[in-house]
């Protein structure tokens, strides 16, 4: 049995800036990751992240443009905190050691992003992740924190409404073990990869938000799921919309600029939302590209190879790598990507869980990052917002973790409270039907992006509804085919899929349920906002094997909704 004052699940950005400031205010912390630190999925952002540097420039206008952006779903509190807080944090990377893009004059260079009406998005050519993930995880060697990598996270210790601990699969030994804490930080990152068709890498199984599902938590708002617009095509892996930024053109089949027709001023740099729609509209009206019309193009010809190599030379790499296209030469096809997750666990602004409607706090359990609901992005997140929200609320769940611990006493530890999770492994290991998790993540991922993409409506939902109850029944019939203990990838697997299969549900029947169409969640049976009934957040909770749907108000301060065009 273990204990340390404050257990971290994750090792992404978010939660290595909650360790890094947790560390720097004395507390004791311990890092759980299922994968080595390094290799999580925030190395992968490109773009950049947003801040607010330039005097023309100020924290309210990007708090405005977050909220506009948002399709006004957004909890403005927690986002007029995101963007007050850009600059300080930003800086604080740059002094830590970033190695940031620059002006000829040795300021921080910022670029156009889509949805902003200012060039606010600070970058690292096209590696902007990559260079914060390695910068911070040198600061925090310097602390020589626990890290607990290749450690699958199974269930949550709870006890009355407080959490006490983790229980954890050591993926090298095939133990089971018991990690207590008296604070314990949920930044476990996205699920892209319920999805087939999506940029996320293979570790972004939402695991985090079934670990508070199962727990008796809420999700909120799960049906907002962000398709980025430049996926490349057969792959998924992202074409970064700093390409846009940059200047690239989408062109459609007939070699058409269409953004024009769905966004005239902002074009290609509209909100993602919008552009991914543009995208699939113009697919499915037969003006897509290629023989079977199914993609688009992205054109970064005229750009040129100098600026490309500057700025963009990880776009080049990747699309040569996956295609054999040279970006400065030829045109790269393009659909839409599962990116992101504007849903997740709900939270307070001070990145508290929270239980219910009221936002009654969960003891002792804390998130951020993309696991977490804030909600900064309501429905639909600008690109280079979730860098900063990693940042922003990592460090502040760090400093929230480091006072909470100092009055804390020690968890009492019961052997009970391994008992679910025991069985949980066990019942996998014995398992000896037809059927494999294989197939069944592979249903989940064609079934979700066939009936919960960038559109949706209710005749879609409900075959998928029926489908993914049909999956269920079929992992109760699992062989997983592997039962040594060692780095026994197959169980790791088979718990991945068993929780995608969980928060999918918690996905459908919000979209079910919101009959609206709002930023990423487009319902073509309801293609209006409706804010007299849907200005609302949901609340999934799993409730005897099945997902029962509540909501709770938005607030709502200074910025009143209005219609959004770009
Ligand atoms: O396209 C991109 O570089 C992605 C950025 C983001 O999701 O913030």
């Amino acid at each position: 049995m273990k204990r340390h004052e404050v257990l971290i699940v994750g090792a992404g950005l978010a939660g290595q800036r909650a360790a890094l400031e947790a560390l720097r205010l004395g507390a004791e912390v311990a890092i759980v990751s299922k994968v080595m630190p390094v290799r999580s999925h925030s190395v992968a952002a490109a773009g950049g992240i947003n801040a607010a540097l330039n005097e023309k420039d100020s924290w309210k206008d990007h708090a405005y443009d977050t909220i506009y952006g948002s399709d006004f779903l957004a909890d403005q509190d927690a986002v007029e905190v995101l963007c007050r807080e850009a600059k300080r944090n930003v800086l604080e990377l740059e002094s830590l050691g970033v190695v940031f893009s620059r002006n000829r004059d040795g300021s921080i260079a910022q670029r156009a992003f889509g949805g902003q009406r200012f060039n606010r998005t600070c970058y690292a050519a096209d590696r902007t992740g990559h260079a914060l993930l390695h910068t911070l995880y040198d600061q925090l060697m310097k602390f020589r924190p626990v890290i607990y990598a290749e450690h699958y996270g199974l269930e949550l210790i709870m006890e009355k409404n407080a959490c006490k601990g983790l229980v954890v699969y050591d993926l090298a030994s095939g133990n089971i073990e018991r990690i207590y804490a008296k604070a314990v930080l949920l930044a476990t990152g996205g699920y892209g990869r319920a999805f087939s068709v999506t940029s996320n890498g293979h570790a972004n199984t939402g695991d985090g938000l079934a670990l508070a599902l199962h727990a008796g938590l809420p999700l909120e708002d799960m049906e907002f799921v962000q398709f980025h617009p430049t996926g490349i095509y057969g792959k998924g892996h992202l074409v970064s919309e700093a390409s846009r930024g940059e200047g690239a053109h989408l062109l459609n089949g007939k070699n058409e600029r269409f953004m024009k027709r769905y966004a005239m001023h902002a074009m290609e740099l509209a909100s993602r939302d919008i552009v991914s729609r543009a995208i699939q509209t113009e697919i499915s009206n037969g003006n897509g590209a290629g023989p079977r019309k199914d993609h688009v193009f992205l054109d970064l010809r005229h750009l040129g190879e100098k600026k490309i190599l500057e700025r963009l030379p990880e776009v080049r790499r990747s699309v040569l790598d996956a295609l054999g296209i040279d970006v400065a030469r030829e045109l790269v096809p393009v659909i839409p990507t599962a990116h992101y997750s504007m849903g997740g666990i709900p939270t307070d602004v001070r990145t508290r869980v929270v239980l219910n409607e009221r936002n009654t706090p969960v003891k002792g359990l804390y998130a951020a990052g993309e696991c977490a609901c804030l909600s900064v992005h309501g429905g639909n997140r600008l690109g280079g917002n979730s860098l900063l929200e990693t940042l922003v609320f990592g460090r502040m769940a760090g400093k929230e973790m480091a006072s909470f611990v100092k009055n804390q006493t020690w968890p009492a530890p019961r052997a009970k409270h391994e008992n679910h999770a025991q069985k949980r492994v066990h019942a996998l290991l014995k398992g000896r039907g037809k059927c494999n998790p294989y197939d069944t993540r592979r249903n989940i991922q064609r079934l979700m992006m066939r009936h919960c993409g960038v559109f949706r409506n209710e005749r879609g939902l409900r075959a998928l509804q029926r489908r993914l109850r049909a999956c269920k029944v079929e992992s109760f019939k699992w062989n997983i085919g592997d039962t040594s203990t060692q780095f026994n990838t197959a169980l790791a697997e088979a718990l991945e899929t068993q929780n995608m299969l969980d928060f999918s549900f918690a996905i459908v029947e919000s979209a079910l349920a919101r009959q609206e169409s709002r930023g990423s969640h487009y319902r073509t049976d309801f293609p209006m906002r409706n804010d007299a009934i849907w200005l609302k957040h949901s609340l999934a909770w799993l409730v005897k094997g099945r997902i029962e749907v509540g909501y709770k108000p938005v607030v709502i301060r200074r910025i009143k909704p209005v219609e959004r065009r770009y």
